[in-house]
């Protein structure tokens, strides 16, 4: 990399802990910085630093390096004040760099917000809670069974609590606080305590869902009065966040201003990369699908106009497929395939195991680890990290 620090230069000699060296390089490049320049900031920002902990710079191998003429009789001289070693006052100002310059990918986990998946089509049926559990499951599995081992939240944002249900939990009663109260301003307690565990060895302490209540059918009517209605699911869910790898929110099959919210918190937040969260669109290969795709992205698109949003589709999934059913399904996933963007980032096949699982009350990844349909859970899984 050329250095932009311009003029001539001169070689200097010194020593340096290969391990500090090697700690230095690594930040330079995330920096985008020479070598050289690093060295050159670090010594004349250590010159007027308070004094440093000592390193240990014990049999440490020659190092050397080419500065501005000039700079490093500088910092000699401010050695021999501080009655160190040329050796060590290097060490001491790398270690100073080091600390005044964090490195970048650190800084992202720790800002870093869980991946947010909204599962959306406003046509009933397509597979929208199907998915939700599906691929819910899949990064929630452990190391042990091949698995990304993620802490997954999964909301049944659906008042018709089908995921709820599907996973053998009972509904939120009328009368308990509910997401939909803690979004209209109306719960008592706190949303952490409406979080149910999905226990199975596969998925150790990771997996969780929120259930639903039947006062999601209000919630349209709710909405209508509230100040910055489009920002309510974001609010409510702002508080668990920091203990989620990825949210994973199941829609009901509506487009209304419930969707609204749950397509804002699927929104591109300012630090988050493209594609790090964002929109799951199920699908048939139908005719009807298509139709109910159009009006599901004009929806989308209409809010990210008015709002400025980012928001990213991050794919369809055309489910149910069963090309026996002749020249309506093949031309119809090669309509879908024919989009592009979004792409189709999966093609589930219609099969018994995941009506099976709806009915045993468990988990598809559980009841059939090894069906096509548990194959293909996973793979849309991958393909959304
Ligand atoms: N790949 C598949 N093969 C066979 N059956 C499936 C498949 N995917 C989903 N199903 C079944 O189809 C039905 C509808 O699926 P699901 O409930 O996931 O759709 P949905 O979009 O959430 O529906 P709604 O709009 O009512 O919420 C369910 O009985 C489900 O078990
Ligand atoms: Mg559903």
């Amino acid at each position: 990399m050329a250095s932009p620090i311009p003029g001539d230069r001169e070689k200097v000699t010194s020593k340096l802990p290969g391990q500090l060296r090697a700690r230095v390089k690594v930040r330079a490049a995330e920096y985008r910085l020479d070598m050289q320049d690093v060295v050159f900031h670090a010594l004349q920002a250590w010159q007027t630093a308070v004094p440093r902990a000592t390193v240990d710079t014990s049999g440490a191998p020659p190092f050397s390096t080419w500065l501005p003429p000039g700079v490093y009789e500088d910092f000699k001289a401010r050695c021999i004040d501080r009655g160190v070693s040329y050796i060590q006052g290097l060490a001491q100002a790398l270690e100073l760099w080091l600390a005044d310059h964090p490195s970048p990918q650190e800084e992202h986990v720790a800002t870093i917000h869980p991946r947010r998946r909204i599962m959306a089509n406003q046509k009933g049926g397509v597979g929208k809670t199907s998915l939700t559990a599906g691929v819910g499951q899949a990064y929630a599995e452990g190391s042990e069974y091949g698995g990304p081992g993620q802490r997954v939240l999964l909301i049944d944002f659906d008042p018709q609590g089908h995921l709820t249900t599907q996973f053998g939990v009972d509904n939120l009663g009328l009368d308990s606080d509910s997401l939909v109260k803690h979004m209209t301003g109306e719960a008592k307690g706190d949303l952490a305590d409406l979080v149910v565990p999905i226990t199975d060895e596969r998925f150790g302490d990771r997996l969780h869902l929120l259930p639903a209540c039947a006062d999601g059918f209000v919630l349209d009517v709710k909405l209508s009065t509230i100040r910055a209605r489009e920002a309510a699911l974001e609010r409510a869910l702002e508080p668990l966040e920091s203990a989620f790898d990825v949210i994973v929110i199941d829609c009901p099959p509506s487009l209304g201003l419930a969707m609204d919210s749950a397509i804002y918190y699927g929104r591109r937040r300012p630090e988050e990369k493209t594609g790090a969260s964002g929109v799951v669109i199920p699908v048939q290969a139908e005719d009807s699908s298509a139709d109910a795709f159009t009006l599901l992205t004009g929806q989308i698109e209409d809010l990210r106009q008015d709002m400025r949003l980012e928001i990213d589709y991050l794919g369809l999934v055309v489910n149910m497929y069963d090309s026996r059913r002749g020249f309506i399904a093949t031309s119809s996933l090669q309509a879908w395939e024919e989009i592009g963007d979004p792409a189709v980032i999966a093609v589930v096949p219609d099969r018994k195991e995941q009506r099976e699982a709806v009915r045993s009350k468990q988990g598809l990844l559980v009841y059939d680890p090894k069906c096509a349909q548990a194959v293909a859970m996973r793979k849309i899984a991958g393909a959304l990290s």
